[in-house]
């Protein structure tokens, strides 16, 4: 019978830790992506000014074309169930993103395959097919901040 508490105990603080778990999870997730978008976000601005100059620098912008392609790859590991606004931390995340899995696959899968396409076009140096190839991807960025992320 002594071993009945501790073992009591032992369940109680076995699920405190799971809940806690999955708070901190959900924590993690939206921090991840959050970061993942920022990176987007800074590597695509810095291809737009470089792309706005007389004579744009193709290597920077090879360069950020990378990066952009580098996380859009990352993006469908960014979103876990339950890391959306029902966890309680602050995100733009919308809830649709989890109801409307496929089609926000389908936008996620959209947004890399242009990135993929800026990359290859952006290591070609041809600025005009750049050009052509970054609003491509930019759209892609629009339709799906259009559907799954809080306006601001
Ligand atoms: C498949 C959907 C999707 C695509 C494609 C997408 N985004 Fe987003 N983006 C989101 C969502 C959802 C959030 C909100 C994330 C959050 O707050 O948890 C977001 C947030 C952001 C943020 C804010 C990050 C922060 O918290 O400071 C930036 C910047 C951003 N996106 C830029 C871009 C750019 C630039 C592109 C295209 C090159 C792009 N995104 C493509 C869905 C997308």
């Amino acid at each position: 019978m002594t071993a009945a508490k501790p073992l009591a105990i032992a369940l109680v603080l076995a699920l405190g830790a799971t809940g806690a778990l999955a708070a901190s999870a959900a924590e993690t997730a939206i921090a991840t992506r959050q970061a993942g978008y920022k990176k987007v976000g800074a590597a695509f601005k810095a291809i737009s000014d470089e792309l706005k100059k007389g004579s744009p620098d193709a290597r920077l912008i090879a360069t950020n074309a990378q990066i952009v392609n580098a996380q859009a790859a990352q993006v469908p590991k960014w979103f876990p169930k339950g890391s959306g606004p029902e966890a309680g931390f602050k995100t733009e995340a919308k809830p649709n993103i989890w109801t409307d899995s496929a089609k926000f696959a389908t936008a996620a899968a959209n947004f890399q395959t242009e990135a993929g396409k800026l990359q290859t076009v952006s290591a070609s140096g041809n600025i005009d097919a750049i050009k052509a190839q970054f609003r491509a991807t930019g759209g892609t960025c629009k339709a799906c901040h259009d559907v799954y992320r809080v306006e601001k």
